[in-house]
């Protein structure tokens, strides 16, 4: 499986998203590929923010080698799922489908643990260092369920 996880900046809260599920694919020998991307162009190219790094870096995950870019269309046609982390970023993302098809991918993370709740992970940006601890924890716990979810899609 191919997994996309987006949000405005791709500085924050989806390069974690990334991290954690490339960990967790790496310790549990799932096959597959995990991005992510934003939507704005503020800080193209630019590494994670150091508050995301370090957050990751606390639970053993490096994500300083991550670079930000921005969503494309033809990601539709590279990943199987895509994952949002808010209202915002669903409404950007449904702006830019094609089709049906490309729709039917989009989902919030959070559904993921809490289906159909549509959940957001708020964005830690303008926030303290717990909002991004509260990002890390709601995203580890969505990415289990992803783990879950691809180990029983790997050959
Ligand atoms: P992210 O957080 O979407 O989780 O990466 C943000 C990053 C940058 C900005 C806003 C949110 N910004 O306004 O520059």
């Amino acid at each position: 499986m191919k997994i996309l996880f987006l949000c405005l900046g791709n500085i924050c809260r989806s390069p974690l998203a990334e991290g954690i599920l490339a960990h967790k694919m790496i310790q549990q020998g799932i096959k597959g590929k995990v991005d992510s991307a934003g939507f704005e162009s503020y800080h193209m190219g630019d590494p994670p923010d150091p508050r995301a790094i370090g957050i990751a870096l606390q639970h053993q995950i490096d994500i300083s080698a991550q670079r930000v870019r921005i969503f494309h269309a033809s990601d539709f046609d590279t990943f199987d799922r895509i994952y949002v982390m808010d209202e915002s970023n669903m409404s950007m993302i449904r702006k830019k489908t094609r089709n049906q098809d490309d729709l039917k991918k989009v989902d919030f993370v959070m559904n993921l643990v809490y289906p159909g709740v549509n959940m957001e992970v708020p964005d830690p940006y303008y926030g303290n260092v717990e909002l991004f601890e509260e990002a890390y924890r709601l995203l580890d716990l969505a990415t289990d369920e992803l783990a879950k979810h691809m180990k029983s899609h790997t050959p």
